[in-house]
């Protein structure tokens, strides 16, 4: 006990010093999964309450273990990178974690990437997705996760993809998504959301696939899938089977000159 324990004091400190020099004989070379740098305290405090809120049945979160927090960054913790200290990417996908997300983890601000997918986690997805300036990417599909979409969602405006398909997820789809405007692929699909498909959706000038087949939309299909300024329209996979729509097909979709699915 008393050896493994001072054996990994001892690889920690080894590989702080180790990180430490790379950073000072190569200050401008890039740093990949490793930056060397110590993870700033609030990143740090949100991973650990991130860790204490998941079911880990299978150990893969053994690695972040040290008290200090300096395998953060060092490459040491699985599934996280950082830049500068601070987290940009959490990446577990199929890892059999159960548990919920916790919402303290809104303190990691620099966070670009969120990718839980093919998990076992439940409960509501975090009130705090919303406050991410930097997040591109939300990656949580075939989880079970309930409860309604945060409309706070709409503040990530870097957001390019949302892919929440394949959960329990209940409630509308948030017209706030119209200030995503980065949105490239939104997948909604097989969940429970009920309500209208909103018409500010159509109007993301980005937005290539839209896939909200298998849920309990209802009303008509918007008609306003126009493109903004000159730029052509970008929507390529419009999926919309297996829900409540009523209607026709819109005018306005056989504008568009780049789509090639509709279903
Ligand atoms: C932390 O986890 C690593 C990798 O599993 C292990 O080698 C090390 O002994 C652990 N350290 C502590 C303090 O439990
Ligand atoms: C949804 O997730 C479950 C469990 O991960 C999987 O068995 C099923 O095939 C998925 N369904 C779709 C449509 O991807
Ligand atoms: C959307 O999600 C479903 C379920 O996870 C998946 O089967 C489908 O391939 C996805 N569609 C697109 C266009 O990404
Ligand atoms: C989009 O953002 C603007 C400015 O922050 C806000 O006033 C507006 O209510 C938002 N739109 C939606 C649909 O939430
Ligand atoms: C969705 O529709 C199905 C089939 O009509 C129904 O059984 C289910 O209760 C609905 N779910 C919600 C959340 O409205």
């Amino acid at each position: 006990m008393e050896n493994t324990y001072s054996s990994h004091l001892f690889h920690a400190n080894t590989s702080f010093l180790l990180a430490c020099l790379f950073l000072f004989l190569l200050p401008f070379s890039s740093l990949s999964a490793s930056d060397g740098v110590i993870v700033n305290p609030a990143d740090y405090r949100a991973l650990r309450a991130f860790k204490h809120e998941l079911v880990d049945s299978r150990g893969f979160l053994r690695t972040w273990n040290d008290t200090g927090g300096y395998g953060v960054c060092s490459g040491a913790w699985a599934g996280i990178k950082c830049v500068n200290g601070r987290v940009i990417y959490i990446q577990l996908p199929w890892r059999r974690l159960g548990g919920r997300i916790s919402e303290k983890d809104g303190q990691l601000k620099a966070l670009k990437k969120l990718s839980l997918h093919e998990n076992v986690l439940a409960g509501p997805l975090p009130r705090s997705l919303g406050f991410r300036p930097y997040l591109r990417g939300v990656y949580l599909f075939n989880n079970l996760l309930s409860g309604s979409i945060p409309p706070t969602i709409g503040n990530c405006h870097s957001l390019q993809t949302l892919d929440l398909s394949n959960n329990s997820l209940t409630g509308n789809i948030p017209p706030s998504l119209v200030n995503s405007t980065r949105l490239f692929r939104l997948n909604l699909s097989y969940n429970s959301l009920f309500g209208s498909i909103p018409v500010g959706l159509t109007r993301l000038p980005s937005l290539t696939i839209l896939a909200l087949q298998h849920n309990n939309l209802s009303g008509s299909v918007p008609d306003t899938w126009v493109g903004t300024g000159t730029k052509p329209y970008q929507l390529q996979v419009l999926s919309l089977d297996y829900n409540f729509l009523t209607g026709t097909i819109p005018v306005s979709l056989s504008e568009l000159s780049l789509l090639q699915q509709v279903l």
